[in-house]
C-alpha cells in the first residue's frame, strides 16, 4: 500500500475541522482529504441506521480517491458507526473519545462536566468511557441546537452565547472544574466558552489525541507520506458557495470546496478538477 495515499476524514459538517487542523500541524506532509456532511447535520438527531449508512458512504468515496487511513473526526458517527466501518474495511480506522480520561485525571476539584451531543451521551461507547475513569465525578449535558450554530458560521452571536450560558450553567453551578467538548464542532467555540467559564474552569478537546494517534497507526503500518508539502481537499454535501465562508473562517485560509451529490463529479487526486462543478 503506497504511503504517499491521502488521509480521509470526515464529519457531519464543518466540526471535524477542528481535528483536521489537529491532523494538519501533526502530519504536514501528507495529504488530506476532508468530508464535511453538511446536508446530513445533525447527526445527533438521527436514528442510527441514518448515521451507519452515511458513514459507509462518505468512507466508500474516501476509499474511491485511494484514502490509506479513515478518521471519524465526529463523536456521534464515531458511537453510531466506528465499530462497523472497522469490521468492513481493512484501511486503519481512527475515531474519536471524548476527553474524559485527561478530564478526571488533571480536575482539581474532582467534578467534571461533558459537553456532547444526545446521541453521544446515550451511546454504550460512552457510558464504557465514564464506567472506566473512575475518580471523578462526571456530569454530562447535552448541548441540541450548539452544532447548527456553528455550521452557520454563527460562533459569537448573542443567540449561541445565550445557549452556551444555560448549557454551562448546570456544569458550572455543581461545581465543574473542567469542561469536556465531547463534539468536534464545539472546540470552535471554545474562545467563547473560556470567555463564559471564566480563567479557572480548564477546557479540553480530543483533537490533538486523535491526530497523535493517526500518526501513531500511520507508523505502525509503515504508511507515513515520504516529506512534501501536504495538500487538502474538501467536499460537502451541502451548499458549497455558502460553507466555504464557514470553513474557510475556521480553517484560516481560503479554499477550494467541492459539492458532494448525486451526479457530481468529484475531483479525483490524479487529476485537476472540474472547474466548472467549483462552489
Ligand atoms: N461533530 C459532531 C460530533 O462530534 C456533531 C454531531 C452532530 O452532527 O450532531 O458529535
Amino acid at each position: 500500500m503506497a504511503s504517499d495515499r491521502p488521509i480521509g476524514v470526515f464529519d457531519s459538517g464543518v466540526g471535524g475541522l477542528s481535528v483536521l487542523r489537529e491532523i494538519r500541524r501533526e502530519l504536514p506532509h501528507e495529504d488530506l482529504l476532508y468530508v464535511a456532511d453538511s446536508a446530513h447535520a445533525p447527526y445527533g438527531d438521527q436514528p442510527l441506521a441514518a448515521i451507519e449508512a452515511r458513514a459507509i458512504a462518505i468512507a466508500e468515496f474516501l476509499l474511491e480517491r485511494d484514502a490509506k487511513a479513515l478518521v471519524v473526526a465526529c463523536n456521534t458517527a464515531t458511537g453510531a458507526a466506528a465499530r462497523l466501518l472497522r469490521a468492513r474495511y481493512a484501511v486503519p480506522v481512527i475515531a474519536m473519545e471524548p476527553a474524559v480520561k485527561p478530564a478526571v485525571a488533571t480536575s482539581r476539584a474532582g467534578v467534571v462536566g461533558v459537553l456532547a451531543t444526545r446521541q453521544t451521551l446515550a451511546s454504550a461507547k460512552f457510558s464504557d468511557l465514564v464506567a472506566n475513569h473512575g475518580g471523578a465525578q462526571v456530569l454530562t449535558q447535552a448541548c441540541p441546537g450548539l452544532v447548527e450554530r456553528v455550521e452557520a458560521g454563527d460562533l459569537e452571536g448573542e443567540g449561541t452565547r445565550a445557549l452556551l450560558a444555560e448549557y454551562l450553567e448546570p456544569l458550572l453551578s455543581r461545581g465543574a472544574d473542567t469542561l469536556v467538548l465531547g463534539c468536534t464542532h464545539y472546540p470552535h467555540l471554545a474562545p467563547l466558552i473560556r470567555d463564559l467559564a471564566g480563567p479557572e474552569v480548564q477546557v479540553l478537546d480530543s483533537g490533538l489525541a486523535v491526530a497523535r494517534q493517526v500518526r501513531r497507526r500511520l507508523a505502525e503500518a509503515g504508511l507515513l507520506a515520504p516529506p512534501g508539502a501536504g495538500r487538502d481537499f474538501f467536499w460537502t454535501s451541502g451548499q458549497p458557495a455558502r460553507l466555504r465562508r464557514v470553513m474557510e473562517r475556521l480553517w484560516g485560509t481560503r479554499i477550494e470546496l467541492w459539492p458532494l451529490g448525486e451526479g457530481v463529479a468529484a475531483p479525483g487526486l490524479a487529476r485537476d478538477p472540474d472547474p466548472s462543478a467549483r462552489g
